[in-house]
């Protein structure tokens, strides 16, 4: 059975032996191969376990993998991605972005921003060489909500960041499905634009309702959990095993005893798992639920392993630039609600999710801004001026300020935040690329603005960026 009921708060202690991170070896690893991948974007009927026999109208990347696709990358190795537009006309705007990857200005996949969108069987390259291991995922910036909810997306691993082999690898995607009797709901609707999101109606790991995982009895296990979810926020522990944090999005930390992380859409985090002994099971959990729901299951499996008092080896250290927090100029991004989106959520209320309401019939679609501005109020294509102009190679304290009731996870590409405080208690020290902001929390993040160009700055609940809450900063 799973235990406690109560959401559990962020811990840290010192309880392993690795306080500070290696240095990434040189030479081990650039060997710089270029790795090159065609994609085919386009819709198939089919269905994943998680619909119950239901089919569907998915769309992928790659049909010749199982959800969702994988590239594997060594540090290193420049990636050339190739991908041809055959997403149905009527939808069929389309581009990649690299999550979480700090490159070129030119490769990031914002249409309009960064290039025209890929039209209708048309294809487009993707070159670069990403800069830093760890764990990444990879989505349209075009008509998002629909193609993240049909299963458009892929994962980016890049290794070369272990300093001791594992006893096992295993990725955990976190998406839910809305699935109804005949195929896929509705992906966008006003009362959850202007509240916390459209949720899916099947919950899944993997495109499984509650999958289990074989791994290896007794051995130190890697997991590499991705939520590309474009609305859930799941508080994710584990249950009858020993776990600790050892990166996040993608950045190597000292290890940590997991008590629970909150994992916003876009968010990672890599574990070490102490798998369980042989025909023994450890549990994934998400405890935010107002009931702890499992997600997925671990299942010891093999002789058993024995590796002695767990003490995770860490990951190498991440080579993102240190901000100078002493000379660092502070720029203030007040996430708010606007006048419709506050009518929209007194009309809506604070309803269970799952709780039929009638149509709001509103005319505005704009619910969100940051800084009082709103995009996309008149669609991608018609850009706004820059929220902020910054400066290259200076250090940047960014204050996030949510003045709304609902939480969100807010993203900048191309670069990779520090966490530095919270008026809302201790925050355990982290680099990320999209972090959560509580209703009326004010958490500083810092960063170098060390790569030219104009980089998107916006929710990750897709719903909440798709009605305002976007813009970009540029690095001049
Ligand atoms: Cu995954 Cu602009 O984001
Ligand atoms: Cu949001």
């Amino acid at each position: 059975a799973i235990g406690l009921a109560a959401p559990r708060v962020i811990g840290r202690a010192a309880a392993y032996s690795a306080t500070e991170l290696p240095a990434r070896p040189a030479g081990a690893g650039p060997e710089g191969r270029t790795v090159e991948v065609a994609f085919d974007a386009a819709p198939y009927r089919g269905t994943l376990p998680a619909f119950g026999g239901v089919e569907a109208d998915l769309w992928s990347f790659d049909r010749a993998q199982p959800f969702p696709p994988v590239i594997r990358l060594r540090i290193g190795d420049t990636l050339v991605a190739r991908v041809r537009n055959r997403i149905p006309v009527g939808q069929e705007e389309l581009t990649i972005h690299w999550h979480g990857i700090r490159l070129p200005n030119a490769e990031d996949g914002v249409p309009y921003l960064t290039q025209p969108p890929i039209a209708p069987g048309a294809d487009y390259t993707y070159r670069f060489t990403p800069p830093d291991t760890g764990t990444y995922w990879f989505h349209t910036h075009c008509n998002t909500v629909e193609s993240i909810g049909r299963g458009l997306v892929g994962i980016l691993i890049v290794e070369g960041d272990e300093t001791r082999p594992y006893d096992g690898d295993h990725l955990l995607v976190l998406k839910d499905w809305r699935i109804g009797p005949d195929g896929f709901l509705p992906f966008m609707t006003d009362e959850g634009a202007a509240t916390s999101g459209t949720f899916g109606t099947v919950r899944a790991v993997n495109g499984v309702t509650n999958p289990e995982i074989a791994v290896a009895a007794g051995g130190d296990v890697r997991l590499r959990i991705v939520n590309v979810d474009p609305t859930r926020v799941p508080d994710i522990g584990v249950e009858g095993a020993e776990a600790a944090v050892i990166a996040v999005d993608g950045a190597g930390i000292p290890p940590f005893p997991l008590k629970s992380w909150r994992m916003g859409p876009a968010m990672r985090l890599d574990l070490v798992v102490r798998a369980p002994k042989p025909g023994e099971v450890a549990r994934i959990v998400d405890y935010f639920a107002p009931q702890p729901v499992e997600l997925a299951r671990l299942v010891g499996t093999g002789p058993m392993l024995e590796r002695g008092a767990f003490d995770p080896a860490p990951l190498v250290k991440p080579v993102i630039p240190e901000p100078n927090l002493a000379d660092a100029v502070r720029l203030p991004f007040v996430f708010s609600a606007t006048a419709a989106g506050r009518a929209a959520v007194d009309a809506v209320g604070d309803l269970p999710e799952g709780v039929p309401i009638g149509p709001l019939c509103l005319t505005e679609r704009t619910f969100w801004a940051i800084n009082k501005a709103p995009w996309p109020n008149k669609g991608h294509a018609v850009l706004p001026p820059p929220l902020a102009v910054l400066e290259r190679g200076r250090s940047y304290v960014f204050e996030l300020r949510n003045v709304t009731p609902r939480i969100h996870p807010i993203h900048i590409h191309g670069h990779t935040f520090r966490v530095v405080k919270s008026n809302d208690g201790p925050v355990v020290p982290h680099f990320a690329d999209t972090v959560l902001v509580a209703p009326k929390e004010r958490l500083e993040v810092a960063f170098v603005a060390d790569n030219p160009g104009d980089w998107m700055f916006h929710c990750h609940i897709i719903e909440h960026q798709e009605t305002g809450m976007m813009g970009y900063v540029k690095v001049a």
